[in-house]
This record gives C-alpha cells, sequence and structure tokens, in this order.
C-alpha cells in the first residue's frame, strides 16, 4: 500500500485545493433555501469554483453529472443535482470536490432547512462529532483503524447507524488515493499515519438502520429505511502535532 506524502510544492498545492474546496462549499450552503433546486445549487457551485480558478472534480468523474452531490433527507451521498425543490424541514448533503492546480480538496456537510425533529438534529450533531473525534484520533504514529474506531465509537454512542459500503480516503492529485478510511473497525490496525499524508475522513451515519441501496440512476444512495442520513467530511493532513484540518469552515 502506497500513501502520497506531501511536502513542499505538493504540500501548498493541497493548502490550496482545501481553502477552495472549504470556500466553494461556504457558498454553496448558503445558497441551500426552500424554493431553490439542487441544479440551482449545482450552477453556483460551478460558478464559484471556476472563478477561483478550480475545477470540479466531480463532474464527469466516472460519468457523475454533476459539480457536486446533493443528497436530501434518506439519500446518504452521490445524490445528482436536478429539479428536485429542496423544501422547509429536508435536511441537504452537499459535498464538494475541487481540483486547482493539480491537486484535490474535498469536504462536505449536512445541513436543515427550517424547523427538523429533535431525532434528525440529534443524528447531524452525532455525525459532525463522529468527524471531529476521527480527526483528533489522527497523528503521526497512530495506526489508520484509529480514526475508524473514533469515528464508530461516537455513532454507536449516539445510537446511529454507521454505513459501511462507503469509506474516506487518501486525497492528493486524484480525489481517490490509498489508503481506504472505513468509519468502523477495531483500532490499532492498518498502515501506521506519517507526517504529510493527507485524508479524507467523512462519517456517513443513518438515523435507523445502516443499510443501504443504489437508486436506478446508478448513483444515489440511499437508506433501505427511508429515514434521513448525514455526512460530515474533511480533507486532513497529518502534522507533527496530530491532524490539521484543510478545508475548516464556520460551523
Ligand atoms: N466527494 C465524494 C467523496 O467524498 C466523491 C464523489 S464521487 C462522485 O469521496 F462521482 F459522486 F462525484
Ligand atoms: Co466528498
Ligand atoms: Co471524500
Amino acid at each position: 500500500m502506497k500513501i502520497s506524502i506531501k511536502k513542499g510544492k505538493a504540500l501548498a498545492g493541497m493548502r490550496e485545493a482545501g481553502r477552495v474546496a472549504a470556500e466553494v462549499l461556504r457558498v454553496c450552503r448558503g445558497a441551500v433555501a426552500p424554493g431553490v433546486t439542487t441544479a440551482d445549487i449545482d450552477d453556483l457551485c460551478l460558478k464559484t469554483a471556476h472563478a477561483m480558478g478550480a475545477e470540479s472534480s466531480t463532474l464527469g468523474y466516472c460519468g457523475f453529472p454533476g459539480s457536486l452531490c446533493v443528497s436530501v433527507n434518506d439519500e446518504v451521498i452521490h445524490g445528482i443535482p436536478g429539479p428536485r425543490v429542496i423544501r422547509l424541514g429536508d435536511i441537504v448533503s452537499l459535498d464538494v470536490t475541487v481540483n486547482i492546480g493539480g491537486y484535490h480538496g474535498d469536504n462536505a456537510v449536512t445541513i436543515a432547512v427550517g424547523e427538523i425533529p429533535d431525532e434528525t438534529r440529534d443524528l447531524l450533531e452525532v455525525t459532525r462529532r463522529a468527524l471531529a473525534a476521527g480527526i483528533a484520533a489522527a497523528g503521526p504514529g497512530r495506526h489508520l483503524s484509529d480514526v475508524s474506531a473514533a469515528v464508530e465509537k461516537v455513532a454507536r454512542d449516539g445510537r446511529c447507524g454507521v454505513v459501511r459500503e462507503f469509506v474516506g480516503h487518501g486525497i492528493g492529485r486524484s480525489m481517490h488515493e490509498e489508503p481506504q478510511v472505513p468509519n468502523f473497525g477495531r483500532p490499532g490496525r492498518g498502515p501506521i499515519l506519517e507526517e504529510g499524508m493527507t485524508i479524507c475522513i467523512e462519517p456517513m451515519l443513518t438515523r435507523g438502520s445502516s443499510k443501504v441501496k443504489v437508486l436506478e440512476d446508478g448513483w444515489t444512495v440511499v437508506t433501505r429505511d427511508g429515514l434521513p442520513a448525514a455526512h460530515f467530511e474533511h480533507t486532513v493532513l497529518i502534522t507533527a502535532g496530530g491532524a490539521e484540518i484543510l478545508t475548516p469552515r464556520a460551523d
């Protein structure tokens, strides 16, 4: 297993990609409101990325038709932007990946549109905390699965399902690099993290069963029981002192 180490120019490139990915996500989330279509968010995403000198990493990736993924309510990830109208009471997951100067930055957030039930708000909060716990568990000399176990613990303590079919990943000159970063597993296994590695930690949690399926569009991943799902993601750099978020946001 070969995990790329970023230093010098590559590290500067990753920092820039992370900064831009976070800014594009910030702009997109500001546009989420009742009456807006997911295609409107897609247009804004592409325009914002282009204005910053970046390309969407997802547009055309394995044929994916969106410049970001927009997943609503029971949609977990990989929702295709389109005519769907966002309504009050929805939860909306936005997953923005951009490429600038040959480096990728990837981040996601789930937001509530107006009032949502307490148990759904709790799902969002647990998923956000699971990501934070994963990041806190990352650092040089730590096993990769320490991150996975930390995410899983928060999810389980919060009584949320952990999606197993999709995982986080290394990132760099490609959107998806080694290693895979599962959101479950026993600690003390797998590769040892080293300074200069960049990974995406991205818990995908569910309110009910963790079972998912892919819709007929070939992309959209939904919960089988129709209950809501949440997704938070950061691109992080392993540093001497731990892990630094390359896609910071105020939330
Ligand atoms: N951004 C997603 C991730 O976190 C990947 C999207 S792949 C796409 O890994 F094909 F759906 F765009
Ligand atoms: Co992503
Ligand atoms: Co990712």
